[in-house]
């Protein structure tokens, strides 16, 4: 068989380094080629650059022009719930109780094969159609959940990471499974997912709170049987939270209770961090190992506000992702997301600036909180992918990584009538900079009705004009 070559023009922007490590000239992280052409074989990207260079070299290839559009990476979202989508915006509680109320009955409803299958159609639909090509996500705690998972994401050919959920403790029975089926039932998805197409396998203890000494133990053996999985899970997210699995476990902090079992390393991502210590930051960062930022939810729950400017200190730098902890998150949307991690390191610079309090003036923490739009569409692109460990395979348009890609337009929903972007509307951006004020405009002020296209490894997917209703059905 023959290769599939193809190509996409139009205006591109993508990343190339940490914009936090160039503070005085953002651009310096970034790319931006007004006219540029993707060349595409069997959804790897071959070549890459201005449409006046490369044309020539591929004299046959099928263009496809994407005109008046800001096409960037696929988002990466490293921190969502596939068995929540049908319980977004429940009402009224905080996590722990949330849990008990809305969540573990929802979660149970998915070991009915046929609910699953379809919860899977609706998450992936409201993926797509939010741009994000790649997710980190939890199942629940029945085999059968991850398994249709990885099913779906194979149908669209998705970059994946996810697992069955370890849980012994604290849910109601029916919602928990002991630690023995949980080292089996995991070795079984393992062996058959991890590295098959695109799927990457997670060994998943939902959080310590939830996780007895044998369940940790469990999930010990699996990483040391198979040291080169993924171990994903929640972090210091709410107060009460840490108390109870302090008590538990008899630990200092929380993430002892990780490292205690010898999960916190390369490939370790830890949901929310709200409330770690600069000392468990410092842990996290030697280890290698990542947190996921979830503002939405955390403002949904009333978490708190995360300590992005104190994880991006160049001392003890943490890798991050951003995630969008659906339902603990009320939207798919990464252009949401970053909307409120943005307002989260407002607020908290209302402390850093010294206004309320001068013994805590922090103006280099301060600079850092502030989430300008390189650094804001690095951390969902190329930054979440080097958490990951994927930045060889994703994250930018670099040749040799697979084609997923989003074509972003910046007159979708509000962002038509911004008074930053009115100038810019009629012709698009020609500069980088003038890139950068529309993304701004798209994250601040625009939603999902930006985002146009979604293609994965050369595929288109998603098309908002041809778009079906996600949700339709009796679900
Ligand atoms: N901690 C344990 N489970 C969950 C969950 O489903 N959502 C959130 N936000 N935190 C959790
Ligand atoms: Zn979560």
């Amino acid at each position: 068989m023959g290769t599939a070559r193809s190509a996409i023009r139009g205006s591109f922007f993508d990343f190339v380094d940490d914009p936090w490590k160039h503070p005085d000239d953002e651009k310096k992280s970034a790319r931006f080629i007004q006219d540029g052409l993707m060349v595409i074989e069997d959804g790897i990207i071959k070549d890459f650059g201005s449409f006046e260079t490369l044309s020539a070299n591929y004299p046959h290839v099928q263009v496809t022009h994407i005109p008046n559009r800001l096409i960037l990476p696929g988002f990466i979202d490293g921190h969502i719930h596939l068995a929540q989508t049908r319980v977004l915006g429940s009402y009224g509680e905080q996590l722990l109780p949330w849990l008990q109320k809305w969540i573990f009955p929802e979660e149970k409803r998915y070991s009915d094969l046929e609910y699953a299958r379809k919860g899977c159609e609706h998450f992936f639909n409201n993926l797509l159609a939010a741009g994000t090509t790649t997710c980190q996500a939890f199942t629940t705690h029945d085999a059968t959940v991850a398994d249709a998972f990885f099913t779906a994401a194979t149908t669209r050919n998705m970059r994946v990471i996810s697992g069955v959920t370890g849980i012994d403790m604290f849910a109601p029975e029916g919602s928990t499974d002991t630690p023995e089926n949980f080292y089996n039932d995991s070795k079984k998805l393992l062996e058959k997912w991890h590295k098959n197409g695109r799927n990457l396998y997670a060994i998943t203890p939902r959080f310590a709170l939830g996780c007895s000494a044998e369940m940790m133990t469990a999930c010990q053996r699996l990483r040391k049987e198979y040291p080169d999985v993924y171990v994903n899970t929640h972090v210091s997210e709410n107060p009460t939270e840490i108390r109870v699995c302090l008590e538990n476990h008899g630990t200092k902090d929380y993430l002892e209770a990780y490292e205690k079992y010898d999960l916190v390393g390369p490939r370790f991502t830890g949901g929310h961090g709200v409330w770690l210590s600069d000392d468990e930051m410092r842990r996290i960062s030697i280890a290698g190992a990542a947190v996921s930022f979830c503002p939405t939810s955390n403002l949904f729950l009333g978490n708190g506000l995360f300590r992005l400017g104190k994880a991006k200190d160049p001392n003890q730098p943490v890798k991050l992702s951003f995630g969008s902890d659906i339902g603990g998150g009320n939207r798919f949307s990464m252009l949401h997301v970053l909307d409120e991690a943005y307002k989260v390191g407002m607020c908290n610079n209302t402390m850093l600036d010294g206004s309320l309090d001068p013994r805590f003036k922090n103006t280099a923490e301060a600079e850092r909180n502030k989430l300008s739009p390189y650094r804001a569409f690095w951390s969902i692109t190329l930054g979440s992918a080097e958490s990951l460990y994927l930045q060889d395979t994703i994250g930018n348009f670099t040749p040799g990584k697979e084609a997923d890609f989003v074509a972003l337009d910046w007159t979708g929903g509000q962002t038509g009538t911004a008074w930053h972007t009115e100038v810019l509307v009629q012709d698009g951006p020609t500069t980088m900079d003038e890139a950068a004020n529309l993304l701004f405009s798209m994250m601040m002020v625009g939603d999902d009705r930006c985002v146009d296209q979604t293609w994965v490894m050369g595929k288109q997917l998603y098309c908002q004009s041809t778009a079906k209703p996600a949700l339709a059905g009796k679900y």
